[in-house]
């Protein structure tokens, strides 16, 4: 039988998009073959296309790190024919076809059983994005940050990371202080729960000095960059930063200063590695971290394969707010 996939062919200099029909063998050898319902892009989806990237691990590919759907067949125990599952990160839609066909085989061991009472397309619309959203809040709290402790910032905010941390942190009580390249998109983060939305420039202006003035108790980061060197000059005493993201650039510059003076940590985020447990564990909490109603309000935009190319140029552009989401079959 065939399938419909959205497939990315690299060569150097080009990079070609098309949608095309594959047949089922295309996707391996893998024991569980899932009928795609719903998939979802991230930042990374984008790198994909950029010519002489170091992100995709194989040609063709099929791109996607995020997808949900029904088991339709499988031959290891982990999967039962079916169910309704979640996969994200590992090599799945870089080193291994992933979310955009209207099918993927996929190991066992990527399985996430959906709890009762969630949808693959609300899962898809939580996705990579709320799952490190999550792991950002557990490297804070593992650190000691607490409600009362202060205000949290979150940069790239109207994102898809940063739409569900600014969501999450505010359903844990924490006052939660969003930053935006987007005007526009100052409602859209106070509905969220931020209680102040700043600029992206109201974080700069201090970049010749060794530390700046003391605003924040705690930040989730997913721009990296000078943005990054500003949040880690900026922190209160003992505050620490969760760092995930690179959309800023991938290189900062930092004296010693804001770790020996103030104490500050710098708590590396991965959600593409996290054990299979652990994982399993996030997503148990997903109806209460993640309500539907309060997801569904992030999705800026639902599109079928034939959708991806335009998603991907306006998601590079920092021009997409929230979560956009892929249905294969449409
Ligand atoms: N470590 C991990 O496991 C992990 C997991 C998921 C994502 N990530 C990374 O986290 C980042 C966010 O991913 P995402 O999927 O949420 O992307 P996204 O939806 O495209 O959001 C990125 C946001 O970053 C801000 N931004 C974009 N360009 C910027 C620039 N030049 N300078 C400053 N801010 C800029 C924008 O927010 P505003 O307009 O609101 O400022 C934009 O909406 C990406 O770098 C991604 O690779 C890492």
């Amino acid at each position: 039988m065939g399938f419909r996939a959205f497939v990315v062919d690299n060569q150097g200099d080009r990079v070609g998009t098309e949608v095309t029909e594959l047949a089922d063998e295309e996707l391996g050898d893998e024991p569980v073959l899932i009928d795609v319902a719903w998939s979802a892009l991230n930042f990374k989806d984008t790198m994909l296309v950029q010519p002489h990237n170091r992100v995709a691990r194989r040609n063709p590919l099929i791109p996607g790190i995020d997808l949900a759907g029904t088991v339709i067949s499988s031959d290891d125990p982990g999967g039962a024919v079916g169910e309704t599952v979640l996969a994200h990160g590992y090599d799945l839609g870089v080193a291994h076809h992933g979310g955009f066909a209207e099918r993927a085989r996929i190991p066992a061991e990527w399985i996430v059983p959906l709890p009762d009472g969630v949808s693959p397309r609300h899962a898809v619309t939580v996705g990579t994005a709320g799952f490190t959203a999550a792991l950002s809040l557990e490297r804070l709290q593992a650190n000691g940050v607490r409600p009362d402790g202060g205000p949290v910032l979150v940069t790239g905010a109207s994102g898809g990371v940063g739409s569900m941390a600014v969501s999450l942190l505010a359903q844990h009580g924490y006052e939660v202080v969003a930053s935006t390249g987007k005007e526009a998109e100052h409602p859209y983060l106070r509905a969220l729960g931020a209680t102040a939305v700043i600029g992206r420039g109201d974080l700069m202006g201090d970049e010749g000095r060794v530390l700046g003035p003391e605003r924040w108790a705690a930040a989730v980061d997913c721009v990296g960059g000078e943005t990054l060197a500003a949040v880690i000059r900026s922190l209160r005493y003992g505050g620490s930063v969760a760092a995930s993201g690179l959309t800023g650039g991938n290189a900062f510059s930092s004296t010693v200063y804001p770790f020996i003076v103030r104490g500050v940590a710098l708590l590396g985020v991965d959600s593409v590695l996290t054990p299979i447990e652990e994982r399993r564990a996030v997503w148990a909490n997903v109806r209460s971290d993640f309500p539907e109603e309060t997801v569904a309000a992030m999705v800026a935009e639902e599109v079928g394969l034939e959708g991806i190319d335009g998603a991907l140029a306006a998601m590079a552009a920092a021009r997409v707010r929230g979560r956009v989401l892929v249905e294969p079959s449409r």
